[in-house]
């Protein structure tokens, strides 16, 4: 359940009319909902009210802005960052060195040696040189960094080939045949304290099962491991449960239903356990709201040109990804319908919101919505074709703000330079 819906005919987030925010910051712009954004949290803390002893780390690579990290970061959420970057936005929003969870498979030095300055909960170390360049770090500086080995478990998590993370041929984690004699490795090294485990498997999974097949290897490990001599006291789960991208299918799984597969497979060890989501808690939670500029008729189709393009929400364009647009005004009952081509005025033909989309009649300057746009949204845009990276704003209630302003073209132009030599 988000909090977009239509009232008296026009579709708003909670309580502010979206064709208001469209009006006073323009178009393309991306629209978080607070109060989403705070249900879908709660709805893991609910799912792992089982152990008191759980960190819910917001997956920062979905949704970075600063007002959503401080959002969540408030709520009592850790954060999962996978580039100093992204550590740097966390703890601008406030977030504790010890509620964040470094991930990803190339970390460098420089990285860790900020991350270990700033305060951190957690390198997940993908790799025997990663383990060894952290050790050298870490011991150069006095310091010691906790760490957990992300397992590749070997398992076909069902998923989009560009997001299943968890099969050998993906380039992440340790293989498992390998884990325990890299465990013995870093017990031995300098500036190393073993913590945990961690394992992700990919992202946007609608199926429990391949969760399941996943964590009793990790239960299994992690038995194997202490029966070593090591100190297993964390399991990071990781993150990846999918969301509803269609209103008419199958939901997936749910929050609660995925913390009682945590429990069934690891509950048992009591190890404090972790979480990375990311998708299932800012998805849902915002919307891309975009104005159409021309409708176009063409051989056979007709074409719904927007002010939005791929590099605003590249998902369709890069993974076939379906977002369902729908009308800001809503269509009277029974109105008539008909197939749209809804693209963007980026010189691709990829740049392909839909093809047939069925849609009531629209014309130039009506507005229309993106749903489920809130996670790998506005993070994955960029300026291609020189158009300014779109904006966000946050709404709470009836009051809302920009998050992050629409750059004028003069910024575009001026943060770049001539050669002296020109
Ligand atoms: N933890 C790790 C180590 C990850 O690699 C990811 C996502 C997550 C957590 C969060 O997964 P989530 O709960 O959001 O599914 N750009 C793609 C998604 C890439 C996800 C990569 N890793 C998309 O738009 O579908």
């Amino acid at each position: 359940m988000d909090h977009f819906n239509y009232r008296d005919g026009v579709l708003c987030a909670e309580d502010v009319a979206l064709n208001l925010i469209a009006q006073e910051v323009g178009t393309p712009v991306f629209v978080y909902s607070a109060a989403t954004l705070t249900r879908h949290f709660g709805l893991f803390q609910q799912a792992l009210e089982w152990t008191p002893d759980h960190l819910i780390c917001f997956a920062v690579k979905a949704n970075s802005n600063i007002a959503v990290l401080k959002l969540l970061g408030d709520l009592g959420a850790g954060m999962d960052v996978v580039s100093i970057g992204e550590y740097a936005r966390a703890r601008t929003a406030g977030v504790p060195g010890q509620r964040i969870v470094f991930s990803g498979v190339g970390k460098t030095r420089e990285e860790m040696r900020l991350a270990l300055e700033g305060g951190i909960r957690q390198f997940n170390v993908e790799s025997e040189p990663e383990l060894s360049a952290l050790s050298e770090v870490a011991a150069g500086m006095d310091a010691v960094a906790p760490i957990a080995l992300r397992v590749n478990p070997d398992v076909d998590a069902k998923t989009h080939e560009k997001i299943a993370t968890g099969k050998s041929e993906n380039k992440f984690g340790i293989p498992l045949a390998k884990a325990r004699e890299v465990y013995a490795q870093a017990a031995k090294l300098p500036g190393i304290e073993v913590v945990g485990v961690d394992m992700h498997i990919g992202s946007q999974l609608t199926d429990l099962d391949p969760y399941r097949q996943a964590y009793a290897k990790m239960a299994d490990l992690t038995r194997a491991l202490r029966a070593d001599g090591h100190d297993i006291r964390r399991l990071d789960m990781g993150g990846g449960l999918g969301i509803p991208y269609r209103r008419d299918n199958n939901a997936p799984p749910l929050p609660i239903e995925y913390g009682q597969v945590i429990r069934e497979a690891v509950g048992d060890l009591g190890c404090e356990i972790e979480i990375e989501p990311g998708r299932n808690i800012a998805g849902n939670a915002g919307i891309l709201l975009a104005s159409v500029i021309y409708l176009k008729e063409g051989d056979g189709r007709d074409f719904l040109i927007l002010d939005a393009a791929m590099n605003d929400l590249i998902r369709p364009a890069m993974y076939g990804a379906h977002h369902d647009i729908v009308p800001v005004r809503e269509a009277a009952t029974g109105a008539e319908v008909r197939p749209f081509d809804v693209v963007g005025p980026v010189c691709e033909t990829g740049d392909t919101f839909s093809k047939g989309a069925e849609l009531p009649a629209l014309s130039a300057g009506d507005l229309v919505a993106f749903r489920s746009a809130g996670a790998y949204g506005a993070v994955m845009a960029s300026e291609y074709n020189t158009r300014p990276l779109v904006p966000e704003v946050l709404v709470d209630g009836d009051r809302f703000a920009v998050i992050r302003p629409r750059p004028t073209l003069d910024d575009i132009l001026t943060r770049e330079s001539l050669p002296d030599w020109f």
